[in-house]
C-alpha cells in the first residue's frame, strides 16, 4: 500500500464517522437534485472556493501556486479561439456567469448566450449587453437551430450529464461546421473494472459529494463519443494545473475534519448539501492524481 491509498482509506473512515457515505452514494443526481445542491452550496463556492468571487470551478495555475485569478484560466483559453469579430458563443452550465461575463467584456464584438438550469434566479444575473441569458437543460438544445454557434463551451458542468454522448451530439448539432466545442471537466482515466474497490469508492464519493453522477465518467468513452462525430479531438490532461486550487481546499477541509466541534456546528447551522462539499474538498487533492483515480482535462473538438 502506498501513502495515497493509506491516506484515502483513513480519510474515508474519518468522514464516515460524521457522514453516511453509503446514503450519499445512493442520492439522486437528477436536475432537481442538482438545482437544490447549487441553491444550498453557492455561498460555499463564493466564500470558500472563489474567495468572494463568482467562479464555481477549479483555478488553472501556470506556476504551481494558487492565485485568485487562476479562475480566469478556462475563460482565457476560450478567448484564444475568438479570433474573428461577431462570433457567436454558447456557454452551457454557465452558473453565476463568471466565464461568460469576462469573455463578453473582453470581446464586445462577439455575441454570447449563457444557459443554465432554471434555478437561483439565473435570468436575474446582471450581464453585459452582448449576453443573452437562457434557462434550460443542455440535454435538450432544441431551442437553438442547427449550425448556430462558432464556439460552445462548458466548464465543470457536462460531468452532471447521465449520457455525455447525448450532450456531445446535441452540441454538435448546434455548432456551425468548423465550430469548436471546449470542455473542462474531471474524469476517471481508467475504466471502473480496472479500478480497485478503494479507488472506485473514493472517486464515486468525491463526485457524489458535489451531486455529480457516478456514471459515464470514463475518459476513454468520452474520447470515443467525440471521435464518432467531431473531426478533430484534442484531450489535454491539465490535472497538475488545478492541484494548487485543490491543495488550498484540502488545507481548509483538513482543518474542518480535525475539529469535530466545527463539523457539529456546521451541520447544525448550514444545509446538508453545503456540508457535503467538505468531503469532496478533502478527497480531491488525493484522487486527482492524473492517471489513476481522477484526471482534469481540457477538451477541444472541431465539428
Ligand atoms: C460547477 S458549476 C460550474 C458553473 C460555471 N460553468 C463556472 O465555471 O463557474 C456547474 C453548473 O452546471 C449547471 N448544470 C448542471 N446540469 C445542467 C444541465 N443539465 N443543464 C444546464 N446546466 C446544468 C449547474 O446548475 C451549475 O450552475
Amino acid at each position: 500500500m502506498n501513502f495515497q491509498t493509506w491516506e484515502i482509506e483513513d480519510r474515508l473512515r474519518l468522514m464516515g464517522k460524521y457522514f453516511d457515505l453509503d446514503a450519499l452514494l445512493a442520492k439522486d443526481t437528477d436536475n432537481g437534485a442538482v438545482e437544490q445542491y447549487y441553491r444550498k452550496s453557492d455561498f460555499f463556492y463564493k466564500l470558500v472556493l472563489s474567495r468572494g468571487g463568482r467562479a464555481i470551478h477549479m483555478g488553472i495555475s501556470e506556476d504551481g501556486s494558487y492565485h485568485k485569478d487562476d479562475y480566469l484560466g478556462q475563460a482565457r483559453f476560450v478567448g484564444t479561439l475568438l479570433d474573428r469579430p461577431s462570433m457567436s458563443v454558447l456557454e452551457v452550465g454557465a452558473g453565476r456567469l463568471f466565464n461568460t461575463r469576462y469573455l463578453a467584456e473582453e470581446f464586445p464584438g462577439c455575441h454570447f448566450t449563457a444557459l443554465d438550469l432554471p434555478n437561483r434566479k439565473f435570468l436575474k444575473n446582471r450581464a453585459p449587453s452582448n449576453v443573452q441569458l437562457i434557462e434550460g437543460d443542455y440535454n435538450d438544445l432544441s431551442i437553438f437551430p442547427e449550425n448556430s454557434f462558432d464556439v460552445v463551451f462548458g466548464v465543470e458542468t457536462i460531468c452532471y450529464a447521465e449520457s455525455k454522448e447525448h450532450v456531445f451530439k446535441e452540441i454538435h448539432r448546434v455548432l456551425k461546421p468548423g465550430g469548436r466545442l471546449v470542455v473542462f471537466d474531471g474524469y476517471e482515466p481508467k475504466p471502473q473494472e480496472e479500478m480497485t474497490e478503494l479507488e472506485h469508492r473514493a472517486s464515486a464519493v468525491a463526485f457524489a459529494a458535489m451531486c455529480v453522477t457516478q456514471n459515464d465518467n470514463y475518459l476513454g468513452n468520452i474520447r470515443k463519443y467525440l471521435e464518432a462525430s467531431y473531426s478533430k479531438v484534442e484531450i489535454t490532461d491539465i490535472t497538475r494545473k488545478v492541484r494548487p486550487t485543490l491543495r488550498r481546499l484540502d488545507r481548509i477541509c483538513s482543518y474542518y475534519f480535525m475539529h469535530p466541534w466545527l463539523i457539529r456546528f456546521s451541520k447544525k447551522f448550514f444545509p446538508a448539501d453545503a456540508n457535503l462539499n467538505s468531503i469532496a474538498g478533502w478527497l480531491m487533492f488525493l484522487t486527482a492524481d492524473g492517471d489513476n483515480i481522477n484526471q482534469y482535462d481540457r477538451i477541444v473538438a472541431v465539428k
